[in-house]
């Protein structure tokens, strides 16, 4: 099984998301035989931001990273990305690797009755650590909803999130909502 481990909290070892997302491996690796991880910590080494010249395939560098990152992509049976949210949103890093898998007649194509997915038939957890609570489709989350809606658009219909939230509401809630972050992950 081949897992691409993804995180992206700026928060280093003080991360909740980081420590979800290594739960969620940890607990892969107990469950099955043969677990290959390739790892990508996005704020240690951020992927350069989508430019025209990126785009237009104008940077040699750039256009065999860019191959890389989505035969990785591709490549994944399980996927486990840590989400922090961030003003509402991911960590910029996060999307700066968004851009470069979602690339039409790679992991999407365009047909006649809309785009379609290629990168389906891979499991996808996100670890998602938030300061507030918001819960499962609160109009101000463009993280979680975001993510879901990038991940179901190159084809992959199972997009599970472990979640940890209100962990900037005091000591109390934030041990509270890990704990029960790591009890969902124990029944992967
Ligand atoms: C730059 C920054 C922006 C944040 N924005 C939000 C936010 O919009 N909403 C929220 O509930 N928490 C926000 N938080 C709190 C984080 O979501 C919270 O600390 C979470 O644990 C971050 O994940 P991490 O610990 O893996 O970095 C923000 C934190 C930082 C550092």
């Amino acid at each position: 099984m081949k897992v691409l481990h993804i995180d992206s909290s700026i928060l280093g070892t003080a991360s909740v998301s980081r420590q979800l997302s290594q739960a969620i491996v940890e607990q892969l690796q107990a469950k099955h035989d043969n677990v290959q991880v390739e790892y990508l910590d996005l704020a240690a080494q951020p992927i350069p931001h989508l430019t025209a010249e990126i785009l237009m395939g104008q940077n040699a560098e750039q256009a065999a990273l860019g191959e890389q990152i989505i035969q990785q992509y591709l490549a994944a049976d399980v996927v486990v990305v840590g989400a922090a949210m961030y003003n509402f949103g991911l960590a910029s890093t996060l999307k700066a690797w968004i851009d470069r898998i979602s690339v039409a007649g790679k992991t999407f194509k365009y047909t006649e009755n809309g785009p379609v997915g290629l990168a389906g038939n891979k499991q996808v957890y996100i670890a998602s650590s938030r300061g507030g609570v918001y819960g499962d489709n609160s109009p101000a989350d463009f993280q979680e909803g975001f993510l879901k809606t990038v991940f179901n658009f190159t084809g992959v219909e199972q997009v599970d999130v472990v979640r940890a939230e209100g962990v900037n509401m005091g000591e109390e809630l934030k041990n509270k909502a890990i704990e029960a972050a790591l009890a969902q992950v124990k029944l992967i």
